[in-house]
């Protein structure tokens, strides 16, 4: 799809795939003008890195659409009964982005005080926010209890804060109680949850007696379950499995008399960040879990509950790019060549976190042939900060601009500020339009919160 702004543009080929936007590698308005530049939402982007400065994140407004409602067309179509997308924003947090997704009629997935402020001042409904985590705080639950969001339970103690909390305040929670399934799938391990040697959830042997228990508690109601098996999945099968198993789960809440309308079966679905990454369509993915749902209902005689799913790679990843600018350049004569850019593992630390690859081209030479092959460093102190490791690229000459593809999801929202470094700016573009989401940061804006004692400061 071209930007209509730009008829002349021709469309970005690169690992170009149309039938779902977790397909692409490069956002779906990616196309190539006369004079031969890469540009995105109908915007050059050698002109937003002159107007915004680099590095810069860059966000494809017509690509988030198209993955919200290729979710939501997937659940209407596959699945009988009601059912809601909720965009896990932990994959990118932002006023922009909740009111982009709000306006698509997704819900949200938040972890923190910070996503929650977040969604209801991006204008988030709150009756479609979860929020989840490990070790809430007291003043987390009581901020999701507060404006009636529902509230993924994870443990005893938090059980405890819960009662506590309803109980001091006159509130009733809205729970989903959240499990792990014991499913295996084949990702990296940080980011494996379904397993049971897993931080989240309670063990699926305790959910008899946390579910008797909490039959008894007339502050909460337990609105349902929820399980997530991990994420950057390609696999079908463990999102099979987890149907029957939280079937089961479902089954047991409603013999001991709660609502249990809801089942949350989690994101995971993953998306391509090189060529040869084969992550199964939206569409797919959704068609297998609604199936497998209302099959492992069917079998156990059960009504069918809202289905609820929380992607967040998959919404938002290759809607993203990141544009650098290429300063110095060290050739190790037979060994290796690397041009360094003017960011790095601060702005993208899933590299050096997971050896996660990406794909990069120049924006000024998207279609050049391949001269050379070069690794692409990072600005920051530290030997392991690659971006790309040996990609092949037409000659890179200083002052070039690089473009990183599917760096929407978890990048910005993994950033820091490692040796002082500030944050880019992030745009959303359509149309021909770009609009500032996130201003860029300074390098005085990261003395703000500094303070020096009084003993320790300088005598003049
Ligand atoms: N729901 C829950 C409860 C989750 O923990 C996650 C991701 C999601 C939904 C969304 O999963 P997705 O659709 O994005 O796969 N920082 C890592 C990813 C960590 C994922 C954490 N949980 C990365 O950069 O790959």
């Amino acid at each position: 799809m071209v930007s209509s702004a730009s008829p002349s543009l021709e469309p970005f080929e690169a690992g170009h795939d149309t039938s779902s936007p977790n397909r692409n590698l490069a956002p779906l308005t990616a196309a190539v003008g006369p004079d031969g530049q890469l540009s995105v939402g109908g915007c050059r982007l050698h002109d937003l890195a002159e107007r915004f400065g680099t590095p810069l994140y860059v966000l494809d407004e017509q690509t988030l659409r198209t993955s919200c409602r290729a979710y939501r067309a997937a659940l209407a179509s596959h699945y009988p009964g009601d059912s809601l997308a909720l965009f896990a924003s932990k994959a990118h947090s932002s006023l922009a982005m909740t009111a982009l997704v709000a306006s698509e009629g997704l819900g949200l997935d938040a972890v923190s005080a910070g996503e929650l402020h977040t969604a209801c001042d991006g204008g988030m409904d709150p009756s479609r926010i979860v929020l989840h985590g490990n070790n809430k705080s007291p003043e987390e639950l009581l901020l999701a209890l507060q404006c009636h969001a529902t509230v993924i339970l994870d443990n005893w103690f938090e059980l405890g804060l819960l009662e506590e909390l309803c109980n001091g305040h006159g509130l009733r929670a809205r729970l989903l109680v959240r499990f792990t399934p014991g499913i295996e799938c084949h990702t990296h391990h940080y980011i494996r949850t379904g397993h049971l040697d897993s931080k989240f959830g309670f063990d699926p042997d305790q959910l008899q007696e946390l579910l008797s228990h909490l039959a008894g508690c007339n502050w909460a109601d337990v609105a349902g379950l929820h399980a997530h098996i991990g994420s950057q999945i390609f696999e079908l099968e463990p999102h099979r499995d987890l149907a029957s198993v939280m079937a089961d789960a479902l089954a047991l809440a409603r013999r001991l008399g709660h609502s249990a309308t809801d089942l949350n079966v989690g994101g995971g679905l993953g998306v391509r960040y090189v060529a040869s990454d084969d992550p199964p369509g939206i569409d797919q993915w959704v068609r297998t879990v609604a199936q497998a749902v209302q099959e492992a209902c069917e079998k156990r005689g059960l009504a069918l509950p809202r289905l609820l799913c929380e992607p967040g790679r998959s919404l938002v990843a290759t809607a993203g790019v990141t544009l650098y600018r290429v300063g110095s350049r060290k050739d190790i004569p037979s060994l290796r060549t690397y041009i360094a850019v003017d960011g790095g593992m601060s702005d993208n630390p899933r590299p050096i976190t997971y050896q996660s690859l990406y794909t990069a081209c120049l924006a000024g030479r998207p279609r050049a042939a391949a001269e050379e092959t070069v690794t692409v460093a990072g600005k920051h102190c530290e030997s392991g900060d690659v971006l790309l490791r040996d990609i092949a690229l037409p000659s890179v000459r200083s002052g070039d601009l690089l473009v990183v593809f599917a760096t929407g999801a978890y990048n910005d929202s993994m950033s820091s500020n490692y040796n002082r470094i500030p944050r880019p700016a992030a745009v959303i573009v359509g149309n021909g339009k770009a609009d500032l989401v996130r201003e860029r940061e300074t390098s005085r804006d990261l003395l703000r919160f500094d303070r020096l004692p009084q003993h320790l400061q300088p005598v003049s």
